[in-house]
Parts: structure tokens; sequence; C-alpha cells
């Protein structure tokens, strides 16, 4: 159901006919700045000018969308940024290729506790059951993804989320955005199963350099998005949403992740750590989806907007896949030290090059280093769990139902 190997699909379209200063989809509604920051960050004049936007807003929506009567949806209008049709009309579909991402992540729903863990509590209890460097990828490991789908989750709901006005992708992004809530959930699942320390995992991304330094590079990324005082509508702006998309798409998401899931995998293929190197195979294969919708949303926006592709653009954002190399070289370096699991750092070197090179061409960029090869092939097998497709017809699902409620 899932493929690797995801054709990007683009629905050509004409670019806008002008900057649309506030088109932030549910913005027409709720104020730009967006309910969550209300309470906190908002100053006075921040509020005043939200409030304005609304009137503004309103103004733009009272008007008809097109020849087709008062507020009915022209598909031709929508857009996935600065749209001006109505967020709340799901259908007519123009973006199938996103309700289509959206319908295979609902097929797929997993829930952590789902996996039994006790294999890996007994081999983690057991001194002789790993030995010292590969404790230390579990800890790192944990260290980084505790805290980074977090991260990614406030990036879809505080920042994506309002400047994207194509339902159908919002629709994709609502479901993003709880799946990462599973993976942090997976990751607390497997800290509590395994008894470790809370406050050790749970810190790693301010006390550990190689996590806080990749954690620091994406942050301002999320910042930019998030200000409530930030829409798009210019160029500049345009192109911050553009680059924040594909820093956590190409690199976030299809880069940051893919050090820490494979010693994960690689360990579950030795058969120790099963359970939760199982539980990485279905965030990986979550993963895979949400990066493969980033690139269709980046290129979907490249081709309805071409004035933000610039070359000071591409080159800006090479420079930023370079850095993100080297980030999880580093990172790789320092939660394997020595060679472990038949794994070593200098392997990863050609991986993350294979992989950047592949994340730079499914977004029209050049690869960045020519004729890297991919050093583990059986990466890809993993992504589209086609030989565990018995888990999803064989276990039993007891979710609870409406009926299965009670109101005391
Ligand atoms: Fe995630
Ligand atoms: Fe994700």
């Amino acid at each position: 159901m899932l493929v690797w190997e995801d054709e990007v699909k683009l629905t050509p379209t004409s670019s806008l006919p002008s900057p649309v200063p506030q088109a932030t989809g549910l913005s027409r509604v709720l104020p730009a700045s967006s309910l969550t920051q209300l309470d906190s960050v908002v100053s006075t004049s921040t509020l005043d000018a939200a409030m304005a936007s609304v009137s503004a807003a309103r103004s733009v929506k009272a008007a008809p969308s097109s020849d087709s009567g008062a507020g009915r949806v022209n598909i031709a209008e929508k857009r996935i940024i600065n749209g001006r049709t109505d967020v709340n009309q799901l259908v007519p579909f123009k973006y199938k290729w996103a309700w289509e991402k959206y319908l295979s992540s609902c097929a797929n729903h997993w829930m952590p506790q789902e996996v039994n863990m006790s294999r890996d509590i007994a081999t983690w209890k057991d001194p002789n059951g790993l030995t010292d460097d590969e404790r230390r990828i579990i800890m790192r490991n944990l260290g980084f993804f505790v805290t980074a789908d977090s991260l990614a989750a406030n990036n879809i709901v505080l920042g994506t989320y309002r400047h994207i006005t194509a339902p159908e992708c919002r629709q994709f992004l609502l479901r993003q955005a709880f799946e990462e809530a599973i993976h942090t959930h997976a990751y607390q699942y497997i800290v509590e199963s395994l008894g470790l320390d809370e406050a050790e995992i749970f810190n790693a991304y301010n006390e550990i350099a190689s996590i806080r330094d990749k954690d620091q590079f994406l942050i301002p990324f999320i910042n930019a998005i998030m200000d409530p005082t930030f829409n798009t509508g210019t160029l500049e702006n345009d192109q911050t949403l553009l680059r924040s998309l594909i820093v956590f798409a190409c690199l976030m998401e299809g880069m940051f992740f893919y050090v820490g899931f494979t010693q994960i995998l690689a360990m579950g293929r030795q058969n120790k750590m099963t359970g939760a190197a199982e539980q990485y195979q279905y965030i990986l294969r979550d993963e895979s989806m949400h990066c493969n919708f980033g690139i269709d949303l980046i290129n979907q926006i490249k081709a309805e907007n071409p004035q933000l592709w610039t070359s000071q653009f591409k080159a800006e954002i090479k420079t930023l896949f370079e850095r993100a190399v080297e980030l999880e070289y580093r990172y790789a370096e320092d939660t394997m030290p020595r060679g472990v699991l038949g794994l070593n750092a200098s392997m990863f070197k050609g991986y993350l090059r294979y992989i950047a090179n592949r994340r730079a061409t499914q977004i029209g960029l050049e690869a960045l280093f020519p004729n890297e090869e991919n050093p583990f092939p059986w990466m890809s097998e993993m992504i589209d769990l086609k030989k565990e497709r018995n888990f999803f017809e064989t276990r039993v699902i007891e979710y609870q139902s409406g009926g299965a409620l009670s109101w005391d």
C-alpha cells in the first residue's frame, strides 16, 4: 500500500494573479495569530492587528470565489498556499494525491501498546543481554526521538497548518499530527517498559551535543512560521514557508531519522530488542509517508508559484542539505564511537549522501554527491513492510468503540 518510490504528481496551474495578504484558510475565521498563541505570547498590538486581519478576511470571504455561485468552490481556484477558496469545503478534490495518502495512513493505523515488549525487557535487564555500545545506541536513539516527534507535531499544528489553504492537504496534516503523537507515545512506551532514566532521556536534547545541534538547526524553521505575525502572500514569506517545508520533509523526516532507524532495525535483524525494532518499523513506514507527502506538497507549491524557485533560493537549500548531512553524520559518530552490529559511522557517510541525493532530486535539485550507492538496501524493504502484512491482518484489535464507552 505504501510505496517508497512514490511518484510526485503535479497539477499544473497558472500562477496567482496577485499576492493574497491574509489567505491562510482558517485565519479567515480565527485570528491569524491562532488561538494557541493568544494566551501567552500575543501582545495587545498583535491582537489588534489580528482582529483587523479578521475583519479583512471576512470581507474576502464574503465575496463570491467563482462564477459558479456565492461561496461554491471552483477547483481551478484551489491553491496549496494563498488560496481564496473556502478551506472548510473538502470537496471537490483537486489534490487527490493528498486525499489518497490520508486514506493510506488511516488504513495503516497502529498503537504502541499492541507490540509486546517482554523480550526487550528481559534482554535489557540481563547484564549480558546487550553490549555497552548497543546500550549506548538505544539511549542515544531514544534521547533524540522522544522530543523529535514533538517538534514535528508542533511544526504542523502551530506552524504549517494555518498556511496551507488546500483542505485535502490539511486533512493529511491532521492525520500526520496524530501520528506524531503516536510516535512520541511509542518512544515513551519503550522508555517506560525498559525502566530507563526518564530525566536523562527526555533532557538529551538539551544535554547531548550531537542531539542538541540537530534540534537547534531545526527550531528556527519552526519559529519562523509559528510567529503569529507571519503570513504568506509575499515572495519573501512564501519562500520562508517553502524553506520550512523542505527542511522538515527532506531533512528532518527525510534524513535526521535515518541513522537512528537504521541502527535499531539492524538490532532487530539480529534478533535483539525486537519489540522496539517493530515499533521503529511502523514509525519508519509512517515517516516515509510524511516525507513523500511533504515532497508532493513542495513540488505542487513550486508548480503553482514558480517565482519562488530562484537560483539564490536553490543555492540556500543546497547549503542547508550539506549542513544537515554534516549534523547527522556527527550524530552517527557520537552514537557509534566503535563498530557495532556490523555497522560503523563511516558507512553512514555514504548512506547520508545517498539519502541527500535522493531528497534533492525529489524536489528538483541536482544530486549533491553524485554516484553514491545505498549501503543498506534492506532499509527499503523495511519501509514498505510488505513482509509484515500478516501483523495487520491477524492482530486482535481492541480499540474502545463508542458502544464500549461509559459515562461513569
Ligand atoms: Fe514521527
Ligand atoms: Fe513525521
